[in-house]
């Protein structure tokens, strides 16, 4: 005789798999705490027995995922203190492994600095993007640090679209940290992605992103702190530093143009609200920080006062896993040559190689922020458009300022570039803020 199932029973397991799911992309995410969607309390509830706490800690804080790429330990810490507090709103019993994994979070707080954090990123086939990111909006006087939520929309809208990339060589601007490139080239077959930005510690970061999610075998971050790295090991140990003395966590609110954004992953789940002023190019990876000796120091070299002389960044990137070009601007991933790295400064296109890209598809997430950067960003796009004239550009922008948006529409038909909004994603693939509109214009030399 077949076994009754009990359709209580499999409805209920079938909420308890949502929600673990649930919480552990958004945990892998760092959701800000307060905004993490828990399903409702009915089914919060559901994980309070001992061994569905356990079950809970392992989609989250025991996840191999947090092991390997862990998100802030300022971050983890408030998701078990969340935890505990839930679990005993609901009078559970909470069992030991719940207060084991908190105390030992408690004790790594004194010896963990807490600038650089990973997010991961969980696709629909439940592929990973994991990225080194600054728990920060805005620090060292970039955006980059940071994946945005234009980039996060971006990315979904490839995801639904790959037709529009597959077999397209492209060039992304300003790409930041690479979450919208590395979802493209996991989920399109381009024929090439060229990633570019003007910020020297953008450029080092990113360049280890792609290496951790575009090579194969991957590259862990284990093997990042093999002692053949001691250079990569500098430099990490310079951007924290640098991350911990221009990281000001409260003071994130407006600019005078009143352009910003609600933030998308502050650890203690604070609401921020950042500050997107221009960003400096901060070319110098070895920069001197005013009256600090430290035997670690990256050398300032010759080839620094080339640099400072406006010649452009040299990319600071592993040899071993990157091919680099004779003025070591553009870098190719060896593992896939396809990927390569280039820096481009929109508002020097006559000395960086970029520009002379070739490129069928240009895209860019979160560039249409500051008014002043616009004339530029459009020129160049008019550059990588016009020869190829079948060629077409998606950008796609928070718009938090009419204005703003309002000059990059004028300097496009100034331009002769026109310009369609195209529909965004229909699915939510990733937990950012959704309250504020996000468009993605489709841009072309001629008229669609
Ligand atoms: C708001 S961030 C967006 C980063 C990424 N696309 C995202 O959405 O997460 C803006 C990016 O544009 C880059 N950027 C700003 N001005 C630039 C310029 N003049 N040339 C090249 N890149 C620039 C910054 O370095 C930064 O990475």
């Amino acid at each position: 005789m077949a076994a009754s199932i009990d359709p209580n029973m499999s409805c209920r397991r079938h909420h308890i798999e949502e929600l673990l799911e649930l919480l552990g992309t958004q945990f892998l995410e760092m959701v800000p705490i307060r905004k993490m969607k828990w399903k409702d309390e009915e089914t919060a509830a559901l994980v309070a027995t001992p061994q569905l706490q356990q079950r809970v800690l392992h989609a989250t804080v025991l996840n191999p995922v947090c092991r390997l790429h862990p998100p802030a330990l300022s971050y983890r810490t408030h998701f078990m203190k969340q935890l505990i507090q839930k679990l005993e709103q609901l009078d559970a019993e909470i069992c030991d492994e719940v207060y084991e994994t908190y105390t030992d979070l408690l004790t790594q707080r004194e010896d963990d600095d807490d600038t650089l954090c990973y997010k991961t990123y969980t696709l629909p086939d439940g592929d990973r993007v994991s990225l080194q990111e600054s728990v920060n909006l805005v620090s060292q006087g970039t955006t980059g640090l940071s994946t945005w939520q234009a980039a996060q929309h971006l990315a979904e809208w490839i995801v639904e679209n790959p037709g529009v990339l597959s077999d397209r060589n492209i060039v992304e601007l300003g790409c930041g940290l690479g979450l919208t490139g590395v979802v493209a080239c996991r989920a399109c077959s381009v024929k090439s992605y060229t990633f570019t930005d003007f910020h020297a510690q953008v450029l080092f970061l990113l360049a280890k992103n792609i290496e951790t999610n575009l090579s194969h075998p991957p590259s862990s971050s284990l093997q990042q702190a093999s002692p053949a790295d001691t250079r990569d090991k500098k430099m990490f140990r310079k951007i924290k530093r640098q991350l911990s003395l221009t990281t000001d966590k409260t003071d994130l609110s407006c600019t005078p143009s009143g352009d910003h954004s609600l933030g998308a992953g502050e650890d203690t789940g604070m609401e921020v609200q950042a500050v997107l002023s221009p960003d400096k190019p901060n070319n110098n990876m070895g920069v001197e920080e005013a009256g600090e000796e430290d035997e670690d120091e990256i050398s300032v070299s010759e080839d620094d006062e080339v640099r400072a002389a406006g010649n452009g960044a040299k990319l600071e990137v592993n040899e071993a896993r990157w091919e680099l070009d004779g003025k070591q601007q553009t870098a190719v991933l060896r593992a896939d040559p396809r990927v390569s790295v280039c820096w481009l400064d929109w508002e020097q296109t006559s000395t960086t190689p970029g520009s002379s890209l070739q490129a069928d598809v240009i895209l860019g997430a979160d560039v249409v922020y500051d008014p002043s950067i616009i004339p530029s960003l459009v020129r160049l796009l008019r550059k990588l458009l016009e020869p190829g004239k079948k060629s077409k550009a998606f950008i796609a922008s928070t718009v938090r300022n009419e204005d703003t948006r309002d000059a990059f529409l004028i300097a496009l038909s100034s331009e002769g570039l026109s310009y369609s909004v195209v529909e965004g994603p229909k699915q939510e693939l990733f937990h950012y803020d959704r309250m504020v509109p996000i468009e993605i214009l489709k841009i072309t030399f001629q008229p669609t």
